[in-house]
C-alpha cells in the first residue's frame, strides 16, 4: 500500500479552503469564510474573487503546516473545477495548476457537487460510509439535487430544482424576516423554539423528483406583508413560529420527494450533503425515516456539510486511485453536469 497525501483546494463560492488528506484520513481542514458579503446580503462575485486571491496562499500554507508535513510530501493536488462562480473558480484552478506544475506532481480536477457527496467517504470515528448504490439529497445555497450514486464517480441526477435552491429558500425567507445573510442557520435556530404548524404555507406542485421553491418564497413574502400591515410587530412577536413553519414546509417538500425517490429506485440507503444538511430539522426528519420507512441514513459530520476542501481532497483521493489525472490545459467551468 502507498502513502497518499492529497492537498484539496476549494474556491467555488465565498469560502477559500484547503485541506490535507493522508490515505483517506483528514490531517488538516482550513476554511477562510469571507465576511465581506454579509453587508451586501449575498455573495458579490467580484469581491469574492478578490478575497480568494488574498486568502489562497495563507490558507494553503496553514493547511500544510497544520497537517504536520511539508509541501514536498504531497502526492497530488485536487481542486474544484466547477460548478461555481467563474471569478472564484479561476483563482483556485490557476493556483492548483501552477503548484502542480512547479512541483511536478499530478493534478486532479473535482466537481464540487460530487465532492459534497463524497465527503461521506472521509474516514471519521463514529461515522459510517454508505455502500453503493445510495441516494444522496444534495442541498446547498446553489443546488438542490437528488442523486443516484452507483460508484465514486458514477452519479446520476434524478431530480433537481426548477428555480431556487433550498439554501436560497432559507436565505430569502430569512431576508424577508429581516435576518442577516446567510439566514439559513438563524431560521434553524429560531425554528427550534417555534410551532411548525402555526402558519401553513402552500407546497408547490412539481412533477417527478423535481423541486420548486420560488413560489414558497413569494407566498411567505405576501403573508408577512399582509400581517405586518395589521400589526407592525408581527415578525418580532412570532419569529419562532414563523421560522418553524417555514422550515417545516421546506422539510416536508424534501421528504416527500425522497420517499418518491426510494419508491422509484428501490434504494433505501439515503445520504444528505451540502450546506443545508447542517439543518437540525432535516437531520431529525431523516432519522425519523429510519424508524418509519426502514431507511439507512447517512448524515455528514457538521464541518463537512458547508463548503470545505476536505471533500475536494477525498474526491481527489479516489480520482488518484483511478489515475484519472487532469492535464495542464484544463480550465475552470462555471456550469458542469456530472
Ligand atoms: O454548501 P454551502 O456552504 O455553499 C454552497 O455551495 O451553496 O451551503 C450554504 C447554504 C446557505 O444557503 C446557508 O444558509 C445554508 O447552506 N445553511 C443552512 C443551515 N446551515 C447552512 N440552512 C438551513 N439550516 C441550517 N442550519
Ligand atoms: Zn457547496
Amino acid at each position: 500500500s502507498q502513502n497518499i497525501y492529497i492537498l484539496g483546494i476549494e474556491s467555488s463560492c465565498d469560502d477559500t479552503a484547503a485541506a490535507v488528506l493522508y490515505n483517506g484520513k483528514i490531517l488538516s481542514n482550513v476554511v477562510a469564510t469571507q465576511e465581506i458579503h454579509e453587508k451586501y446580503g449575498g455573495v458579490v462575485p467580484e469581491l469574492a474573487s478578490r478575497a480568494h486571491q488574498q486568502n489562497i496562499v495563507p490558507v494553503i500554507h496553514e493547511a500544510i503546516k497544520r497537517a504536520g508535513i511539508t509541501k514536498n510530501d504531497l502526492t497530488a493536488i485536487a481542486f474544484t473545477r466547477g460548478p461555481g462562480l467563474m471569478g472564484s473558480l479561476l483563482v483556485g484552478t490557476s493556483f492548483a495548476k501552477s503548484m502542480a506544475l512547479g512541483m511536478g506532481i499530478p493534478l486532479l480536477d473535482i466537481n464540487h457537487m460530487q465532492a459534497h457527496i463524497l465527503a461521506h467517504f472521509i474516514e471519521e470515528d463514529g461515522f459510517k460510509t454508505p455502500e453503493f448504490p445510495f441516494i444522496c439529497l444534495t442541498i446547498s445555497g446553489g443546488h438542490t439535487q437528488i442523486v443516484k450514486v452507483s460508484d465514486y464517480f458514477m452519479m446520476e441526477v434524478i431530480g433537481e430544482t426548477m428555480d431556487d435552491a433550498v439554501g436560497e429558500a432559507f436565505d430569502k425567507s430569512a431576508k424577508i424576516l429581516g435576518l442577516p445573510y446567510p439566514g439559513g442557520p438563524l431560521v434553524d435556530k429560531y425554528a427550534q423554539a417555534g410551532n411548525p404548524e402555526a402558519f401553513p404555507f402552500p407546497k408547490p406542485k412539481v412533477g417527478d423528483l423535481n423541486f420548486s421553491f420560488s413560489g414558497l418564497k413569494t407566498s411567505i413574502l405576501y403573508f408577512i406583508q399582509k400581517q405586518v400591515k395589521d400589526n407592525p410587530d408581527f415578525i418580532k412577536e412570532n419569529l419562532e413560529d414563523i421560522c418553524a413553519s417555514i422550515q417545516h414546509t421546506i422539510i416536508k417538500i424534501l421528504m416527500d420527494k425522497l420517499k418518491k425517490a426510494v419508491k422509484q429506485t428501490g434504494i433505501k440507503r439515503i445520504a444528505i450533503a451540502g450546506g443545508v444538511s447542517a439543518n437540525s430539522g432535516i437531520r431529525n426528519a431523516l432519522k425519523e425515516g429510519e424508524k418509519k420507512y426502514g431507511w439507512e441514513t447517512f448524515i455528514p459530520k457538521f464541518e463537512y456539510t458547508t463548503d470545505n476542501a476536505a471533500m475536494i481532497a477525498i474526491a481527489g483521493h479516489y480520482k488518484f486511485l483511478e489515475k484519472d489525472f487532469a492535464d495542464m490545459t484544463i480550465t475552470a467551468k462555471a456550469r458542469i453536469k456530472f
